[in-house]
C-alpha cells in the first residue's frame, strides 16, 4: 500500500524546497536534474513534495486561475493561456430532484481548450522547459491531446499524440490537428497507446505529459483549491463531498493531494476534507471494482466500452494514489450505464450547462448514490464536469432534440410550430396598450406643432 503521508523531513535532493518522492519506497529525487516519471529503484509512482506549504492567506491578492496558487506549485508562473477560474454553477433543478442540501457544478469545460487538462499542462509544459526537452508526447482519449497540442504550440515545442483510432470525439481531434500536433492513430485502445508512449519516453524520444507525470497533477490540484475557496465564501462551509468522473484517476489523485496539503498546512482540519467519490462507466470500471472488492490495486480491463469515450480506460495508472484518496476521505465509487450518463447530460443541459458525456457521469453517479441512500439529503455536494459539450458534438446531437425541416415561408413555419408563443401574446398586448394610451395624441400633437413652427421659421 502506498505511503502518502506528508512529513517535515526535507531530503538533500530538494531544490529550492521542492523534490520528488516515491510513494512506494520513499526514495527522494531532485525535481529537475533528470527526466523521470517513476521511481528509479522500484518503478513506483512519484509525487512532488514541498518544504513549505501555504495556507489561505498566502493566496490573497494573487489574481485568479491556476497561478493564483503558485505557492503550491513548483514555479511562479507557467506557459499560460490562461487557465482555471472556472465557474461553480448552481443547478437548482438537479439539486431539488436529487434532494441534497446544496449542489454546485464545477465546470472544467470552461478552460481554454475545454477541459481540466489545461491546468495540468500549464505546469507540465513549464517543467518540460526547465528540464530542456524539445518534443512532448501523450497518449489520449482526446482531451489531453487537445491541451498538449495547444500548450506545446504556445511553448514552441513539437507535440506527438497517440490516439486510439476511431474512438476519439471529433472536437478533440480537430483541436489537436489545428494546434499542429502530429496525430498518430493507433489500432488499439487508450491503455495500449499509453504503453507505447511510455516506451517512447523511456527511450528518451519524447517528454511524457500524461498524468503519470507527477507535475501534471500539481496543476490539477488547483481545481480543489478553487472549489474550497468559493464554496466557503458562499456557504461558510466546505463541501461534504466531491463527485467526479474517473478514467486514469489523475484528478482523484490530484484532489486528494490538494486536501492532504491543506491539512498539513493547517488550512483545514481532517474532518473538513470532502469525501472523494469516483464515477466510472459500467463498461470501464476497474476503480469501482477495486473499491467494491477492497483491493489495493486495480485489475486491468482489456475490453472497455462506453459512450463516454474520455473515460474509456481499463488500466488507471494513478490508482495507487487515488484508491487511498477515496478510502481515506470516506468516499466511494460507483459505475453508471451509458443511458444514465446521457440522462445526466440532458439534465445538465437543462440547467444551461453543456458538457461532454464523461463529465455527466458525475451527476449520474450522484443520482444513483443518492437513490441508494449512500449520499445523505443533508450533504453539500460538488459535481465536477470535466469537458465541454462541443468536445463531442456527435454525442450532443444524439442526446439532444432533433432539427425539424420546414418550408422557406413564415406562415408555413407558423403552422408547423403550431402552438402560439407567449412572446406573440406579449407583443399583441403591447400594441393594444400603445393604441389606448392617452399619451399618444399628446405626443403626436406635440410633434406636429414643432414641425409647423420649424416650417414657419424657415420661411422668414
Ligand atoms: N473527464 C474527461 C472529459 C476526460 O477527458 C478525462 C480523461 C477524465 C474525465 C478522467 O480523468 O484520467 O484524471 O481520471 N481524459 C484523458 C485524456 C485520459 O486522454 O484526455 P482522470
Amino acid at each position: 500500500m502506498a505511503d502518502l503521508q506528508l512529513t517535515d523531513h526535507v531530503p538533500r535532493e530538494a531544490d529550492d524546497g521542492v523534490w520528488l518522492a516515491c510513494i512506494e519506497c520513499g526514495e527522494s529525487f531532485a525535481p529537475f536534474d533528470d527526466v523521470r516519471y517513476t521511481c528509479d529503484d522500484c518503478d513506483g509512482l512519484l509525487e512532488v513534495r514541498y518544504a513549505d506549504l501555504p495556507t489561505w492567506e498566502d493566496f490573497e491578492d494573487e489574481g485568479r486561475g491556476v497561478w493564483r496558487y503558485h505557492e503550491t506549485l513548483p514555479f511562479e508562473e507557467g506557459v499560460s493561456l490562461p487557465e482555471g477560474d472556472t465557474p461553480l454553477h448552481r443547478a437548482p433543478g438537479i439539486e431539488d430532484e436529487v434532494g441534497v442540501e446544496s449542489l454546485r457544478v464545477k465546470h472544467e469545460g470552461m478552460n481554454p481548450t475545454g477541459s481540466f487538462k489545461d491546468r495540468g499542462m500549464t505546469v507540465g509544459v513549464r517543467v518540460a522547459q526547465a528540464v530542456g526537452v524539445d518534443r512532448l508526447a501523450c497518449a489520449s482519449t482526446g482531451n489531453t491531446s487537445a491541451a498538449l497540442a495547444a500548450y506545446g504550440a504556445r511553448g514552441r515545442m513539437e507535440t506527438l499524440v497517440l490516439l486510439p483510432a476511431g474512438k476519439v470525439a471529433a472536437g478533440k481531434i480537430a483541436q489537436a490537428a489545428l494546434h499542429n500536433a502530429r496525430i498518430l492513430e493507433v489500432d488499439g485502445n487508450f491503455d495500449q497507446c499509453l504503453d507505447i508512449v511510455q516506451d517512447l519516453a523511456q527511450r528518451g524520444e519524447a517528454y511524457l505529459l500524461n498524468s503519470l507525470n507527477p507535475f501534471r497533477l500539481e496543476g490539477q490540484k488547483t481545481i480543489g483549491l478553487e472549489i474550497m475557496e468559493e464554496h466557503y465564501a458562499d456557504y461558510g462551509e466546505y463541501p461534504d463531498r466531491i463527485v467526479l468522473p474517473v478514467g486514469n484517476a489523475g484528478n482523484t489523485a490530484a484532489l486528494y493531494k490538494c486536501f492532504r496539503e491543506l491539512v498539513k498546512a493547517g488550512a483545514i482540519t481532517e474532518d473538513q476534507v470532502p469525501k472523494l467519490t469516483g464515477v466510472q462507466a459500467e463498461g470501464a470500471a476497474p476503480m469501482v471494482e477495486a473499491i467494491e472488492e477492497g483491493n489495493d490495486e486495480t485489475r486491468r480491463w482489456e475490453d472497455v466500452e462506453t459512450i463516454a469515450t474520455a473515460i474509456r480506460i481499463g488500466n488507471p495508472v494513478n490508482a495507487p494514489k487515488a484508491l487511498p484518496g477515496i478510502r481515506e476521505t470516506g468516499g466511494t465509487a460507483v459505475a453508471v450505464s451509458d443511458e444514465e450518463i446521457t440522462d445526466a447530460q440532458r439534465s445538465l443541459a437543462g440547467e444551461g450547462v453543456g458538457v461532454e458525456p464523461a463529465s455527466a457521469a458525475s451527476v449520474a453517479g450522484l443520482r444513483k448514490l443518492r437513490s441508494a441512500g449512500e449520499i445523505d439529503s443533508d450533504e453539500r455536494v460538488v459535481c465536477l464536469t470535466t469537458g465541454h459539450l462541443l468536445k463531442d458534438p456527435d454525442a450532443a446531437a444524439k442526446a439532444g432534440r432533433k432539427p425539424e425541416p420546414v418550408p422557406n415561408d413564415t406562415d408555413a413555419i407558423l403552422e408547423h410550430i403550431d402552438d402560439r408563443s407567449s412572446v406573440a401574446e406579449t407583443v399583441r398586448r403591447q400594441a393594444s396598450k400603445a393604441a389606448d394610451s392617452p399619451l399618444i395624441p399628446l405626443v403626436a400633437g406635440g410633434l406636429g406643432a414643432a414641425y409647423l413652427y420649424r416650417k414657419l421659421r424657415s420661411k422668414k
